[in-house]
């Protein structure tokens, strides 16, 4: 099933320069950069992405650091993209990630875990709606 998901390199990852590495590993997974912009997020954008998790504890700390510098956001494409995207990021926690994993090679700590991406096909067209219009969104078909 073709699928499209939210993906955000955030801004550890922006600061390492490894844009251009993750996403190759996009690419060579089979999925499409169909839509992207970078964005250094206001604390208004960064608190209406993140809502869902007002009340945990470290939402705080969460907003500080995507606020932190600018963050590269995308929508992919293809199929399966949610899942797909999910393994190639690794566990939310780098020291679970498995090897290879984006989170693995990247990540620094559980907050600066380098991606975020979308984790069920509601919260991927509600996070996709938050970035971009339709008319910045370019599948090839
Ligand atoms: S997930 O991916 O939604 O299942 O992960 P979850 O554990 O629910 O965490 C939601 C987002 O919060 C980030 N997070 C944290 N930030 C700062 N400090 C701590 N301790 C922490 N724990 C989790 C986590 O990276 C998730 O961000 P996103 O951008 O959704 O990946």
């Amino acid at each position: 099933m073709t699928q499209r998901t939210l993906s955000i390199i955030k801004p550890d990852a922006v600061a390492k320069n490894v844009i251009g590495e993750i996403y190759s590993r996009f690419e060579k997974a089979g999925l499409q950069i169909v839509a992207s912009k970078m964005v250094h997020l206001s604390k208004e954008q960064a608190e209406g992405f993140y809502a869902e998790h007002s009340e945990r504890g470290f939402f705080g700390e969460l907003v500080g650091f995507m606020t932190s510098g600018p963050v590269m956001i995308q929508v992919l494409e293809g199929e399966d993209a949610i899942t797909k995207n999910r393994d190639l990021m690794g566990a939310t926690n780098p020291k679970e990630a498995e090897a290879g994993t984006i989170r693995a090679d990247f990540a620094t700590s559980i907050d600066a875990n380098a991606v975020h991406g979308s984790d069920a096909p509601e919260s991927a067209a509600r996070e996709i709606a938050y970035f971009f219009g339709d008319n910045e969104i370019c599948p090839r078909g």
